[in-house]
């Protein structure tokens, strides 16, 4: 039963009814071509066009920018060919500001064909402004969720690997310790017994005897690397000449005839641990030393600003792979065949333990340090 005719049953006025239905509606009619013939109240209220600015002109007057052509199109060729369109759309006030609309487009025919459209729509731009954030917030969560995840998942990978490293570190020290007092005893005796020996043997005998002796170095060197990694005793700082420090440090250093190393002539006093910091600074010595190999030039540069000391030790040797910059600072990467790999951890950690920094650079390999002066 058209709705009418059931009304006109009830014994109820249609044009009232009509009234109350679209009196929270927006509600045009247009001819055949799109012009509006027809506005209501809401029209007006919601666009902030009159009337008669209203009358005479099409839906266009109302575009916001926001569907594209295929869009219209769409909703034309639904339109023309007699079906009711449905659908979401996005219109622009006369001042400029935008509101959304639930709307339906239903086309009136006779037997001509189509004679008008009545655009019915409801105000839904609340309900879109809070889909808007409710999807602004839902990719927020999303996020924060994949930063959050990946955070996790480093902290995990840094965790297995801390305790990895923990774990290597306590045997390994514990078997450099072992080792350590037999091969002080070698050491020793081989040192009482070199400058008998060295009369009784014959030139290659005494290669072999001082291979021997360099070997023993090289262990003993493991040995500390190894212990000082193991072992994270407390910094004592104290106001202590980093000249003095690099020359401690020098006394530790493998050099040989073909390579000079260069000392800054100005001092600067600086409040750190001199025990540790000279093993720093021999550890970067003797790496840049093995890195000339042989022959070539090692700077250490000093230079201080009102807070840091800034120390550089670069050198003449063919530099770190860029793949490897990374790495360096890493447990047991090495390149060497008597490495250990732990040499630039403990700088790191001694220097970092002072509240400075370390880092590495190419052209020419530059090993740069940061130390507060106090
Ligand atoms: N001055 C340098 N020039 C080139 N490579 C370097 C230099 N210093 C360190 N490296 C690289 O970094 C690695 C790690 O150094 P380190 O931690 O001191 O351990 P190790 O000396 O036992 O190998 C070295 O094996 C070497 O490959
Ligand atoms: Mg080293």
């Amino acid at each position: 039963m058209k709705t009418a005719t059931a009304l006109k049953k009830l014994n109820l006025d249609i044009s009232e009814f009509e009234e109350r239905l679209f009196d929270h509606s927006i509600v045009g009619i247009t001819d055949a071509e799109g012009t509006i013939i027809y506005v209501n109240k809401n029209f007006c209220k919601i666009s902030k066009y009159s009337t008669d600015e209203l009358i005479g002109n099409d839906h266009r007057i109302l575009k916001s920018g926001e569907h594209s052509k295929e869009f219209f199109s769409d909703l034309w060729d639904a339109i023309t060919s007699g079906k009711v369109w449905e659908g979401e759309m996005k219109n622009k006030t006369k001042d400029g500001k935008f509101y959304w609309v639930n709307s339906i487009i239903i086309p009136i025919t006779d037997d001509k064909g189509i004679k008008n459209y009545v655009s019915i729509q409801n105000n839904i731009t609340k309900e879109k402004e809070i889909q808007d954030r409710l999807i602004r917030m839902e990719d927020d969560l999303v996020k924060q969720n994949v930063t959050l995840l990946s955070e996790v998942e480093k902290k995990s990978a840094d965790l297995v690997k801390s305790e990895r490293l923990a774990t290597i570190g306590t045997m390994a020290s514990r078997v450099a310790h072992d080792l350590k007092n037999p091969l002080t005893i070698i050491h020793t005796y081989a040192d009482m017994l070199t400058p008998e020996i060295l009369t009784k043997l014959d030139p290659q005998d005494r290669e072999k005897w001082f291979r021997l002796q360099t070997s023993v170095l090289d262990m003993n060197r493991i040995i500390e690397d190894v212990l000082d990694f193991a072992r994270t005793t407390e910094i004592k700082k104290k106001k202590t000449s980093f000249l003095s420090i690099l020359r401690l440090a020098m006394n530790h250093v493998k050099t040989s005839y073909g390579i000079a190393i260069h000392l800054p002539d100005r001092d600067v006093s600086v409040k750190c641990d001199a025990r540790k910091m000279e093993g720093v600074m021999s550890n970067l010595l003797n790496n840049a030393v093995h890195a000339v190999d042989g022959q070539g030039e090692v700077d250490v540069e000093m230079s201080t600003d009102s807070k840091f000391l800034t120390i550089k030790v670069k050198d003449s040797g063919p530099g770190i792979p860029e793949n490897d910059l990374e790495k360096i600072f890493e447990p047991m990467y090495t390149t060497k065949t008597t490495g250990t790999g732990l040499g630039l951890v403990i700088c790191k950690s001694i220097v970092e333990q002072h509240g400075g920094t370390i880092s590495v650079s190419n052209k020419p390999t530059t090993f740069t340090i940061t130390l507060p002066l106090s």
